[in-house]
């Protein structure tokens, strides 16, 4: 198997993680008999600040033809227009339609969580990607004034919110399938203060709950799920909510099993077959170019896009030896290790089965 890859490091430790990422993902696909084919694209804060362009019309054309895209980050304190990240991250996740953002959470080893007496954390957020709050429309009217008005509009469709809690109910039965869920769909909103847009989000949920037999289907509010998800993250397994909301709840749900360093996520259409995938964190200026940053979240995230690609034994291999790697603390700081940024990547690299010992 042969993938075209296109590769976006971004900004900050974007770079330094999708540098370590990539030299993973390489040996892994190549010892499960498949190549992979990087093209690599200078977006970010220095092409912005040297020509003005954020997205290039003719780059934006070469990434709808690649099979995925792996992405590092997007955010530079030098750059003061607030739109910088709505151009490129979000226009690739709007533009290509992946309306799914899957950002899985895993307890690898009990001593990365926060929490006392947790044993076993393995969650997914289905975060809706391409409407809610993120959907740009609105307006700033007399702008600097002491009369000053700002509007943003959330945006919820009918097709967008069926789409995304039917994508759960799927998911939730797949895992349950693979027996790694629990057969619980968790559908998060704000329906009891957003009564008109989250009560659409109630309306569909209603019609879809009882069409997936064995699938348990609750609602939790919004800010009762951040608090049970604190309280008890064991009992979660497949969280459905809105663009902002998982937004939020993705960051939770990754410090509960170790940080923002570790949590991977991708950037699906499942219909497309188009997807983006990234680490959960951003481009963390302050440990950029310190060699510290973890490579995991990304690495992970490369693991993701090789199972959306097809290559299941690469991603497998992939998700065991960072495992083994944490298990043994061969990790970044924040997982409580010493090792570098590229030491960390080391780590797993060494522990990367061959396919002949598999
Ligand atoms: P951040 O995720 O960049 O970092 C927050 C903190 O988390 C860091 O200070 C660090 O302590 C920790 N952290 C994150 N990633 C880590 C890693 N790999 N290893 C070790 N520690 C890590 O969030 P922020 O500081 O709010 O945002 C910085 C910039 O990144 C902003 O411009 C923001 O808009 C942007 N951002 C981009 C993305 C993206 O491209 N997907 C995501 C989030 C934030
Ligand atoms: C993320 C980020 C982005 C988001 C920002 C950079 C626009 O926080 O991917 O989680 O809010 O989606
Ligand atoms: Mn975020």
């Amino acid at each position: 198997m042969s993938f075209r890859i296109a590769v976006i490091p971004g900004d900050g430790i974007g770079k330094e993680v999708i540098a370590q990422g990539l030299r993973i993902i390489e040996a892994a696909t190549a010892r499960h008999g498949g190549e992979c084919d990087f093209t690599t694209y200078d977006i970010g804060a220095d092409r912005y600040l040297r020509t003005g362009e954020m997205l290039p019309e003719s780059i934006f054309s070469e990434l709808r033809q690649a099979g995925a895209i792996y992405l590092g980050a997007i955010g530079d304190p030098r750059v003061k227009d607030p739109r910088y990240a709505a151009a490129i991250l979000l226009r690739l996740r709007f533009e290509l339609d992946l309306w799914v953002n899957l950002r899985p959470a895993r307890l690898i080893t009990t001593e990365l969580t926060p929490l006392k007496d947790v044993n076993s954390i393995d969650l997914v957020v289905v975060r809706e990607n391409t409407e809610g709050a993120y959907a740009g429309i609105g307006g700033q009217f007399k702008r600097d004034t002491a009369d000053e008005v700002a509007i943003q509009e959330d945006i919820n469709t009918r097709k967008g919110v069926e789409r995304i809690i039917r994508y759960a109910f799927t998911l939730a039965e797949e895992r349950r399938r693979s027996g790694v869920g629990k057969g619980r769909v968790t559908m998060v909103d704000k329906s009891n203060a957003l009564y008109h847009a989250h009560d659409l989000w109630q309306r569909v949920f209603a019609e879809l709950r009882n069409q997936t037999k064995g699938i348990e289907a609750e609602h939790l509010f919004v800010d009762v799920a951040a608090m049970q998800l604190v309280k008890d993250p064991s009992r979660f397994d497949v969280l459905v909510t809105s663009n902002m909301f998982g937004d939020i709840l993705s960051d939770l749900t990754s410090q509960l099993v170790g940080g923002l360093g570790l949590a991977p996520s991708g950037n699906i259409n499942p219909d497309s077959r188009r997807g983006l995938f990234e680490p959960v964190h951003g481009s963390a200026p302050k440990h950029a170019g310190k060699g510290i940053a973890n490579p995991l979240g990304a690495i992970l995230s490369g693991a993701l896009m090789l199972r959306h690609l097809g290559a299941e034994p690469a991603a497998a291999a992939i998700e065991d030896a960072v495992d083994a790697a944490v298990r043994a603390r061969c990790t970044t700081r924040d997982l409580g290790g010493e090792l570098s940024t590229e030491a960390a990547a080391e780590a797993v690299l060494e522990r990367l089965a061959p396919k002949n010992e598999q």
